[in-house]
């Protein structure tokens, strides 16, 4: 028995030179590890661009001790402060704006976005999501797929839309679910993959525009 993955487009970061450097924004809700795997690209000089901000929402989230790491400003913006999910996109569409982001990646971000963040970046906007798109949507997508029974499963990078998990795909990794997976071991092993598409997703998105 094999857990190694199938990713499509198979492309790896040296095949991607962009020539001009992108400007990127973070939007974390956890433990940034995404974030993270973006920032070593970046550093290693695997991908032209620089993080200029992370903004997470929940006060505890150890993504802000990783930004802090590698220098990065964080910002904590609350959703609960805000009284409806349009206001509370203002605010993370101006501190973006203010940090000078051209591209947002959604790295674990645990929020419906709306029109207001989405048409402020148009096809400039990703998200990663731990199932093969469209099957899984929302927010518990591992478990999903566990419960459902099927035997491979995955993570999408894909451009942002206004509904929930969908917009044309980017990259896909296909991770088999193994004999005995719980929730925790098969994240895991979609997470490797994750970190593994997402910098080359962030690189070809941009290629293509
Ligand atoms: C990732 O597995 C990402 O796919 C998932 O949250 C995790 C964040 O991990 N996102 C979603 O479920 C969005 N619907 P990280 O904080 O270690 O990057």
């Amino acid at each position: 028995m094999t857990d190694s993955a199938i990713i499509s487009p198979n492309v790896s970061l040296d095949e991607i030179s962009l020539p001009e450097p992108l400007s990127l924004g973070v939007l974390a809700s956890g433990k940034g590890s995404n974030m993270v795997t973006v920032a070593n690209a970046i550093a290693q000089g695997q991908l032209n661009a620089t993080i200029k901000v992370v903004i997470y929402n929940k006060a505890q989230a150890l993504v802000q001790h990783k930004a802090q790491a590698f220098g990065i400003p964080s910002v904590f913006c609350n959703h609960r402060d805000y009284s409806s999910r349009e206001a509370f996109d203002h605010v993370l569409v101006d501190t973006l704006k203010s940090y000078g982001v051209n591209w947002v990646i959604m790295a674990g971000w645990m929020r419906v976005v709306t029109p207001v963040l989405i048409n402020a970046f148009p096809n400039q906007m990703i998200n990663i999501h731990p199932s093969l798109l469209p099957s899984f949507k929302g927010v518990n997508g591992v478990e999903q797929a566990l419960a459902a029974g099927v035997k491979i499963t995955g993570c999408s990078v894909h451009l942002v839309q206004p509904e929930v998990d969908s917009g044309p795909i980017i990259m896909q990794a296909a991770v088999p679910i193994l004999e005995g997976d719980t929730t925790d071991t098969l994240h895991q092993r979609i997470q490797q993959q994750e970190h593994h598409i997402l910098p080359s997703a962030i690189a070809l998105a941009a290629l293509r525009q």
